[in-house]
């Protein structure tokens, strides 16, 4: 890996835009990093474990529980009906989600009871004991079963529109009208879900959770107990990974140990072991993709019909901005002159799916990639060459409108293909490896570079806002809190960063603390890859308070201009005299300087009318390229990615290092996802893949065997982010299309690629060996 360009930086520059390592990844390594089940528990904490229905739909007749009530250690078994509150977990306020099943089961999983005993076992043990009678209702658990029994939908579908697709498609010389299937994923973190609920009195209890979304936890602790929010405090210093699985998932988890801890009086936690994570946790929506393209004979689009349908699973869930966001990244980075897009997020009975990684954008993105991979096939061409001819033009090109109708002003997607093509040797490659696979019987080669565009910003507007906490102590020391949270993405330490280079002192003067709702109320999710820019400048803001009100004092006490204040690395310049930053702060604290301040941000400029399918829902976006290079073998349909060049935009960065490792996580998730990782379920509507076993993530083998990995050092964010960086946390998981496509092309050299092999994703061995064969029969 190219380590060399951002070390050099690290000597010129200040705190910020530097390579700092994680704050915690020497914890991580050694195991001193504290997770939610390493905090010392108080005697008599009780552990819950939890009562599944093993019907995909079906009604509940009877519920016996006597002999999960008499077995070994168990102190309570909770039912619907003991819950204060409401019964209801659903995010979305459409309260079709309830926290435990009443009369109506609507997957096989969901829980219907819950065990709190002494130990966990104990309590694991005795939910199997349950007699439930049932009287099964029709099911299904997929796109088709949903469209052949009337095509329900979970939420409010959208449509996005610009010019006349409806004749305009006609007129073309040529068209392609076709389907892919795109499968979920599992979020597989390495902490699976957890909840640690201590009551204090009155009505207060504090629940220490796994989650992405401390406020909405928060929320939910408090409807379900039926109190107010301030009653609730919920913490989080760290997850062991989130990937958008603990945005929402984490409520369930969290209401349950805070009901009982509040009935029994004693500490409780929830922790779900893996194979009932995997079942009782949503996942990424499969999507399927019907479209229908247009084109001329030189490869250049003109009209684009597609729908895209979603599996959602039982209920709404975020389903209604993970199929939006599909619709927005339809696009990939083309201009559409004609688009109409619709999404169609269907209910089925199975776990309700939930944010991952993107969003639903990289399974927009990746239908807008397949549609250029139709029309090269058609014409004989290099998916490059059709790439380029579509990409968005610059201003003034009348090539700069999404089918949102927001304009795109900051593209440097072509800089970066360039750039990319050329330091990748991408054209002579290419060459070499249609020539490899003219003479090789069984391996064949292939090679792809697919671009990235995402937009960033939750299209919530009110969800993009944040806040912040600073207090500067008087030994110097300062405290830092903020409403996102650290899932191992380094967000505390992109923060972190931030308040060090306001104040210029070193950052181990920084305490980074846990994410609380006592400390930074009604926060957002840590999502959308939000969370520096958002935080970024709510404690950028609180800094510039408290160095306002010490600038004021120093003008004051030194009797000098306030231009003649300077922060300098751990020391301050006033006029001529040079003190150091403790020995200055004590003086502000003897001449009573406030020195704690909240601060505050919300994104500018963004605004979203859905009805209309109009506005402006993105800050601006990130882009980003890759070229994969991979083999097969057409016997077996095994691969293996040899080689990946990687070039990403993220603006000026913040931590170049944090920030490539984000892009080689994000590039290798989105590998497993589009290759290996297929989620299963059985005719009974039972997931079959719940376990390492027989659900593959990525292995540190299956990292392309030459992984070059670059940020655009030249880029900046065009809008005034934070130090003009950029948001990497999702973008980089859509590079891994160019996995796709490769293999794409080492199947299609089976029929001299006069075919395009529409590969479903997951590209499994077993999916690329029978592409090799049909393509071969025909
Ligand atoms: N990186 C690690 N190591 N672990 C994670 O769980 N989640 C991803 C991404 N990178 C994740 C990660 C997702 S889904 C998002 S939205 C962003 O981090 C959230 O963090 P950010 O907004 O601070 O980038
Ligand atoms: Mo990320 S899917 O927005 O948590």
């Amino acid at each position: 890996m190219d380590k060399t360009s951002f070390e050099m930086k690290s000597a010129i520059d200040g705190p910020m835009h530097v390579s700092l390592k994680h704050d915690s990844a020497h914890k991580h390594v050694t195991g001193t990093a504290e997770y939610i089940d390493d905090i010392p528990e108080p005697a008599g904490t009780l552990h819950g474990g939890l009562g599944l229905a093993d019907r995909a739909h079906a009604q509940i007749l009877s519920i016996d529980l006597d002999a999960v009530r008499s077995a070994p250690g168990v102190v309570w078994v909770m039912t619907a009906d003991d819950i204060p509150g409401a019964n209801d977990v659903a995010s979305t306020g459409k309260h079709d989600e309830p926290l435990l099943a009443t009369d109506l089961v609507q997957f096989h999983g969901q829980p219907v009871f819950a065990v709190f005993a002494e130990t966990r076992d104990q309590a694991r043990r005795a939910a199997r004991l349950a007699k439930i009678e049932y009287r099964d209702l029709p099911h299904w658990t997929d796109i088709d079963g949903a469209r052949e029994h009337g095509a329900p939908l979970v939420t409010e579908p959208m449509t996005l529109k610009r010019g006349e697709p409806e004749t305009e498609i006609e007129k073309p010389e040529f068209r392609v009208q076709a389907s892919m299937n795109i499968g979920g994923q599992e979020h597989f973190y390495l902490e699976s879900h957890i909840a640690f609920a201590i009551p204090g009195e009155d009505e207060d209890v504090t629940v220490w959770s796994s989650t992405q979304h401390p406020s909405e936890v928060q929320h939910m602790v408090a409807h379900v107990l039926g109190v107010s929010n301030h009653a609730v405090e919920v913490k989080t210093r760290r997850m062991g990974g989130g990937f958008g699985g603990k945005e929402t998932q984490s409520n369930q988890f969290a209401a349950l140990a805070a009901v009982a801890a509040k009935k029994l009086k004693r500490a409780v936690k929830f922790r779900p072991d893996r194979d009932e994570d995997m079942s009782i946790t949503g996942k990424r929506h499969d999507f399927r993709v019907d479209y229908d393209v247009a084109f001329d004979k030189k490869g250049k689009i003109h009209a684009v019909d597609a729908t895209y349908a979603a599996r959602c699973g039982f209920s709404a869930d975020l389903s209604g901005p993970v199929t939006d966001r599909a619709l927005f990244h339809a696009d990939s980075s083309y201009f559409y002159p004609h688009v109409r897009l619709t999404s169609q997020p269907l209910k089925t009975h199975t776990v309700s799916n939930t944010a991952f990684r993107g969003f639903g954008g990289p399974q927009g993105l990746l239908g807008g990639e397949r549609i250029i991979e139709e029309i090269a096939y058609a014409l004989g061409k290099d998916p490059l060459e059709i790439r380029k001819l579509n990409f968005y033009g610059q201003r003034g090109s009348g090539r700069t409108v999404t089918p949102y109708h927001q304009e795109i002003h900051d593209n440097v997607i072509a800089r970066i293909v360039d750039e990319l093509e050329a330091s990748s040797d991408y054209r002579k490659r290419r060459k070499a490896i249609l020539k490899f696979n003219e003479t090789s019987p069984v391996i064949r080669k292939g090679i792809a570079l697919t671009p990235v565009k995402f937009g960033i910003s939750f299209t919530l507007t009110a969800y993009n806002q944040a806040g912040a906490l600073v207090h500067v102590y008087s030994d110097g020391s300062i405290h830092l809190n903020h409403g996102g949270t650290e899932m191992g993405q380094g967000l505390y330490t992109k923060v972190a960063q931030v308040v060090a280079d306001a104040f210029q002192v070193d950052i181990d003067r920084v305490k980074i603390t846990a994410t609380t709702t006592g400390k930074v109320p009604n926060t957002s999710a840590t999502a959308a890859s939000s969370g520096s820019d958002l935080n970024g400048m709510a404690a950028y803001d609180a800094c510039r308070q408290i160095k306002e009100r010490l600038i004021d004092f120093a003008a004051r006490q030194w009797q000098v201009n306030r231009d003649k204040i300077e922060f300098l690395p751990n020391r301050i310049r006033i006029g001529s005299e040079i003190v150091p930053f403790d020995t200055f702060i004590k003086a502000a604290y003897y001449d009573r300087v406030q020195l704690s301040a909240a601060g505050f941000y919300k994104t500018p400029k963004i605004h979203w009318d859905r009805a209309a399918g109009r506005g402006h829902p993105f800050y601006y976006f990130a882009y980003g390229a890759a070229v994969s290079e991979v083999s097969i073998d057409t016997l077996t349909g095994e691969y293996m990615v040899d080689r990946t060049d990687i070039l990403h935009d993220v603006g000026k960065s913040l931590n170049p290092a944090l920030d490539i490792g984000q892009i080689e996580g994000a590039f290798v998730q989105g590998m497993g996802w589009l290759t290996t990782e297929e989620l299963w379920w059985d005719a009974k509507g039972r997931l079959r893949t719940h376990a390492p076993s027989t659900y593959k993530i990525p292995l540190a083998s299956d990292r392309p065997k030459i992984f070059n990995v670059r940020l655009a050092e030249w880029s900046e964010n065009a809008e005034p982010t934070i130090g003009r960086s950029k948001a990497v946390g999702e973008p980089p998981f859509m590079l891994a299309i160019s996995v796709l496509e490769a293999i794409s092309m080492a199947v299609a050299s089976v029929a001299d690629y006069a075919i395009c092999p529409r590969l479903d994703a997951p590209a499994t061995p077993e999916r690329v060996l029978m592409a090799v064969e049909r393509l071969k029969s025909l």
